[in-house]
């Protein structure tokens, strides 16, 4: 019985292996074979670079257009590209120029590598995902903290004010005591001035006395009872412990550069004042953002709809918003390393700070004509190289063999 089960198990699974679609490389029998794509185009860096020449004619390069070179070579199709209008790109921004052509049904593929939503699925359909991505912020980097109150810096104002009553009550216990001295042990010489006098010069040599043990001076004191030398000894001990903690952690706050609070979230941009987030006309972050009903994402959508600025229409436009240092930007790592390096190259410092992951991942894909024929076909293919290009098991976790059965 259980090796007829087994036996069943390998015939399934020869089975599964001669016919399932990714494991079958050969590049005649593709059904791609011969097909013809119209392809659209464009230029955003360091992706894919669309250069256009006076005479009409142009090159594109990047590792987008990689993908359909490597493919058509691969599975024996022809493509034409099709560049995105840079008149509508200017007018609607690039994002809703991009996905005009396959609204229009202008091109086939769009290598605009378009975020998966309900809504653009009423009008197109989604490849494989070219990539799968999560998001970290983007922001100025953030300023130096004054040095100015670095002395104050090391405790907090309740310590320092609890810290100010104690010397005060120290004070105040060492007078009391010098007082009742003199009432019980009066000196012969305590006619030559008013009580009064004599007791205010003995306030100003403790306060001295107490200024000084707490600058670390060390100052000595004339204390003839053994009681009041207990005493000054016990608050001495404290005193001690306590100077000591100030002055290291004194020192290593001085030599630490430190920064002032800045963004790591979006509950922190959501909250402050400086910073609105930029992001690309049409995006699923701008429209995410805009249309938001949760508190956090409201409110950065509100401080955006403030700042129209901030919703910009073309890459160019997002670059200055960017390098105007007045915006959080969400993106992914490789696109923040490629900007940071832009920026640092041109100002020769470096100007912005990366934070931590936020909560949004996002699928890239192919745009895909609506009720194209070979759309199916297209993703099973560019699976393929996917699961070429990566690790098989990373391939079946993302769920590549499951493709055109998802939503
Ligand atoms: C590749 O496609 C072309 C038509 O575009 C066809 O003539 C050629 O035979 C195909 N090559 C192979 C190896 O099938
Ligand atoms: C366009 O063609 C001209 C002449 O044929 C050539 O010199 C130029 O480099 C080409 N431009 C691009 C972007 O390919
Ligand atoms: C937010 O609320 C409005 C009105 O209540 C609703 O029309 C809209 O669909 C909601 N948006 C989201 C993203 O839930």
């Amino acid at each position: 019985m259980f090796k007829h089960l087994m036996g069943m198990q390998w015939k399934i699974i020869t089975i599964f292996m001669l016919f399932h679609p990714s494991l079958s490389f050969s590049p005649i029998h593709n059904g791609l074979n011969g097909a013809y794509f119209r392809v659209s185009a464009h230029h955003f860096p360091p992706y894919q670079i669309l250069t256009q020449g006076a005479n009409g004619n142009f090159s594109y390069v990047g590792s987008t257009p990689n993908i359909i070179y490597w493919m058509a070579e691969k599975f024996n199709f022809t493509y034409t590209f099709f560049p995105v209008d840079s008149a509508e790109s200017a007018k609607l921004g690039s994002v809703q120029a991009g996905l005009n052509q396959l609204i229009k049904k202008e091109v086939d593929i769009s290598t605009l590598c378009i975020v998966p939503t309900l809504e653009r699925a009423q009008y197109m359909e989604f490849s494989y995902p070219v990539a799968i991505e999560s998001y970290k912020f983007m922001v100025p980097k953030p300023g130096e903290e004054s040095r100015l109150f670095g002395p104050v810096r090391p405790f907090q104002y309740p310590v320092w004010g609890c810290l100010f009553i104690s010397l005060i009550s120290v004070l105040v216990a060492f007078t009391i005591s010098a007082w009742c001295y003199s009432r019980w042990n009066p000196m012969p010489t305590d006619y030559a001035h008013g009580a009064w006098d004599k007791l205010s010069i003995k306030i100003g040599n403790y306060a001295m006395y107490i200024a000084s043990t707490c600058t670390n001076q060390g100052q000595g004191m004339n204390a003839p009872q053994n009681s009041f030398r207990i005493l000054a000894g016990v608050w001495l001990l404290a005193a001690t412990v306590l100077v000591n903690c100030y002055s290291g952690t004194l020192m290593s706050s001085l030599t630490l550069t430190k920064f002032k609070a800045t963004i790591n979230s979006l509950e922190d941009l959501a909250a402050s004042q400086e910073l609105t987030m930029t992001a690309s006309a049409n995006s699923v972050m701008a429209e995410t953002m805009l249309n938001a009903n949760s508190t956090t994402l409201k409110a950065i959508g509100n401080a955006m709809r403030r700042n129209p600025d901030s919703i910009y229409l073309t890459p160019e436009k997002g670059l200055h918003n960017i390098f105007s240092l007045k915006y959080a930007f969400a993106t992914v790592e490789s696109y923040m390393s490629y900007l940071i390096n832009i920026d640092l190259k041109r100002t020769g410092e470096c100007r912005f700070h990366v934070t931590d992951r936020i909560p949004i991942t996002e699928p890239y894909t192919f745009g895909l004509e609506k009720g194209n024929k070979f759309n199916q076909l297209f993703s099973e293919k560019y699976c393929n190289v996917f699961a070429q290009m990566h690790d098989h098991n990373l391939f079946n976790c993302l769920g590549c063999s499951t493709y055109g059965k998802q939503v």
